[in-house]
């Protein structure tokens, strides 16, 4: 146990204090017969910008949870922005991590206006109805949703948005309380090509803005990786495959065995690529 709390404390090197993102150390979680993440290492430091690959089913979203405080492992340890979880009070924990996520977005009331979608993550609610907004958090609402290149949707209903839309003002939404963590289960899905190099290329831009919070993206295509982002960790079956700096970790070897089929990989100016190995 010492051991491994070891693992979620902040690291001194030199006099340097690391100040530690995630600190996972042994985390698995079962539910009945099925192990849906075993026995996962993982820390995130502070700046970095983490991508999770893997094919469906390999327990991306279920780290995402964990990461998110919305799930607690069966076994092991999960540190979070320096409290650990089953110790501390997540309602307290959860305003300070972003997620943008097919759960978050089917909490979301259809009706509800795009400026609301947003501004509601203040309060950690989805649906507007009595809380007291300040002018400032309307204001930061706006700001993000034009950040995102949304803000002319600001009055409409989240649902009546496209998909690349709603994509975009999930992530203004992530970003509302300033967090100090940036959670975003598979945000180009369901883009078309230009949809998806536009969030390339914003997601790049927040990977290169040093305020910007430690960032954690899932995804299943290597397209999707945005320049700047720094590690990569692949799970499959639940298990770590490899986890480290993204150049090392993207290897034609380590991707082949995440996904079950041999692959040529490639890196171009900072875009990778795979393709079967026929
Ligand atoms: N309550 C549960 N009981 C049994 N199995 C579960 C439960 N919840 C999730 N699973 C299974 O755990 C596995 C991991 O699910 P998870 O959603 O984390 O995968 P994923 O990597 O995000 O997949 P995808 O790429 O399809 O989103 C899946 O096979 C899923 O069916
Ligand atoms: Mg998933």
């Amino acid at each position: 146990m010492r051991a491994q709390l070891a693992l979620v404390t902040p690291r001194v090197i030199g006099s340097v204090v690391m100040s530690e993102v995630l600190g996972l150390a042994g985390v698995s979680v079962v539910r009945g017969t099925k192990t849906l993440l075993n026995n996962v290492d993982w820390r995130v430091a502070e700046g970095e910008r983490w991508v999770v690959l893997g094919p469906n089913g390999a327990g991306k979203s279920t780290l995402l949870q964990i990461a998110g405080a919305r799930m607690h492992p069966t076994r092991g340890v999960a540190g979070i922005l320096d409290e650990v979880l089953g110790a501390v009070d997540v309602f307290e924990l959860r305003p300070r991590i972003g997620v943008a996520s097919a759960s978050v977005a089917h909490q979301i009331p259809e009706h509800e206006k795009v400026l609301n979608v947003v501004v509601t993550a203040s309060y950690g609610v989805t649906g507007r109805w009595r809380e007291d907004y300040e002018r400032d958090d309307e204001r930061r609402a706006f700001r993000l949703l034009e950040e995102w290149g949304v803000s002319t949707f600001f009055n409409r209903p989240f649902a009546s948005l496209s998909d690349g839309e709603r994509k975009r003002v999930q992530i203004a939404r992530a970003l509302m309380t300033d967090p100090e963590l940036l959670l975003l289960d598979e945000p180009g899905a369901g883009l078309d090509l230009a949809g998806r190099e536009g969030l390339v290329k914003r997601l790049s831009e927040l990977a290169a803005d040093p305020m910007a919070p430690s960032t954690v993206l899932v995804t299943h295509h290597l397209e999707e990786i945005p320049p700047g982002f720094t590690h990569a960790l692949l799970l499959r079956d639940g298990a770590v495959v490899a986890q480290g700096p993204m150049t090392e970790v993207l290897t034609e070897e380590n991707l082949s065995t995440t996904f079950g089929l041999p692959l040529n990989v490639s890196n171009n100016a900072g875009r990778y690529t795979a393709t079967a190995r026929h």
